[in-house]
């Protein structure tokens, strides 16, 4: 039933039996959201690269990227659960819909010390730092997961990585400590920086450098996340909606786990009395920049989802609503603003239940089922919930009961239209996921 090859944004690949990249998925592959500058996603970019003018901005890289890059380059291990088909969309064994930014990583890192022009050209600003020693990457990653209004199987991520020399670090450092100290100069980590077993510098650092890093990504990451919390509570102010006077957004670091950075953190920041998860960051593993040729450099790294952040700036209550075309969303958008979004009216939703047994002795991963309904039902699908789960106890065998809520964002389905969309939901779930319906 599955093709012999496929086509990802003109490049023909050729599938296997890890190929799961569904033609709903590929379909998105083409529509370039970051591109299209009144998008709110687009917009939020924009406002993060400008804050960004001594990196190099890429925001045009093909999400077909080998498996090298999106998880060996990275250090993950060959069991890690991210590289699991249920979880990640592959071409093939060897290429995959990118599940992160960081798969450019080593990729961007080693284009700079080789001065591979192919790669450095496709920066927005290619003369701002033509060695990549600090770039920025925007785009759109792929996973397979649940349905509701906060989850899509293509959303966009921001990375930001930033290198430094490790001589100018040691000069800079000993130039500030007193040269009349005879002590050696200690590093001092910022007390909101604790170094611990569970959350460790890497063995190829010294303390200073350490400190140094931390401090400029800490730095860093603060004041891009100011920048736009201010700009987005003065848009509201400007709008007459005055309900948020916020003027400061404290951040907090949780420690974080991440295989290619160590030591690693989550940044959470205050906003509208909730603590918001923003990013993932930390210290770069020196063996990425090892194998890009960088062994005289050191750097930090983020990664932070655009979608969360827009629906808050922006006022956005369903994550679909970034990919509806209806003017009613698209036209309420301009480059540059930050405005909030004025509902239309909501339509009324069609739940539908499919109950069926599991395969018996065979396998049911809840993101085929997903990924089946999306392709079937496209984003006439709101969301897809377990209601019941039972295990008969003489025969054993499994039931489960899914309730697909299908919803239009722009206009009133029928009864009609939906059942037959149900009707093919239930047979491609007997045809492909093995199970029986009741
Ligand atoms: N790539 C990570 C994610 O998707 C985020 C991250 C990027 C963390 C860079 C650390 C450094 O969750």
């Amino acid at each position: 039933s599955q093709p012999s090859e496929l086509k990802v944004l003109g490049s023909t690949y050729a599938t296997d039996k890890w190929t799961n990249a569904t033609s709903a998925i590929l379909d998105k592959t083409g529509r370039n959201l970051l591109h299209q500058p009144s998008h709110p996603l687009a917009i939020l970019k924009e406002l993060i690269f400008k804050e960004f003018p001594t990196f190099a901005h890429y925001d045009a890289i093909t999400p077909a990227v080998s498996t090298y890059n999106n998880f060996d380059s990275l250090g993950f291990a060959k069991d890690h659960i991210g590289r699991s088909r249920s979880d990640t969309y592959y071409i093939n064994e060897k290429m995959l819909l990118r599940t992160h930014t960081s798969a450019h990583q080593l990729q961007l890192l080693k284009a700079g010390r080789q001065g591979d022009r192919s790669l450095l050209d496709q920066a927005k600003n290619s003369k701002v730092a033509p060695m990549n020693e600090r770039f920025l990457v925007a785009a759109d990653v792929y996973r397979r997961d649940e349905i509701d209004a906060s989850h899509y199987p293509v959303f966009h991520q921001m990375e930001g990585v930033c290198t430094f020399s490790r001589s100018e670090i040691q000069s800079s450092r000993s130039a500030a400590s007193s040269p009349s100290s005879s002590a050696s100069p200690v590093a001092q980590l910022s007390d909101t920086t604790v170094i611990n077993s569970e959350n460790p510098m890497q063995p190829e650092h010294t303390e200073e450098e350490v400190a140094f890093i931390v401090e400029d990504m800490k730095r860093t990451m603060n004041n891009m996340v100011v920048q736009i919390l201010t700009k987005a509570v003065a848009a509201k102010k400007t709008a007459g909606d005055a309900d948020n006077t916020q003027t400061e957004f404290p951040v907090r670091w949780i420690d974080a786990y991440f295989p290619f950075t160590s030591p690693s953190w989550e940044m959470e920041v205050l906003f509208q009395g909730e603590w918001l998860e923003i990013c993932g960051c930390g210290v770069i593993k020196q063996k990425i920049l090892d194998d890009a040729g960088m062994t005289d450099r050191v750097g930090w790294a983020f990664g932070f989802g655009l979608e969360r952040l827009a629906m808050l700036l922006f006022g956005v209550p369903d994550i679909r609503l970034f990919w509806s075309s209806d003017p009613r969303f698209t036209n309420q958008f301009a480059p540059g603003q930050i405005n909030t979004f004025r509902a239309f009216s909501r339509h009324p939703p069609c739940p539908k239940d499919v109950s069926f047994w599991l395969p018996q002795g065979g396998e049911f991963h809840e993101n085929d089922l997903m990924d089946l309904v999306r392709e079937v039902a496209g984003d006439l699908v709101e969301g897809v919930k377990l209601v019941d789960e039972f295990t008969h106890p003489k025969t054993g065998k499994s039931s489960r009961c899914y309730r697909i809520n299908y919803c239009s964002m722009d206009r009133n389905v029928t009864h009609e239209e939906i059942n037959e969309i149900q009707d093919r939901v239930r047979d491609q779930m007997v045809q492909r996921l093995g199970i029986t319906l009741r």
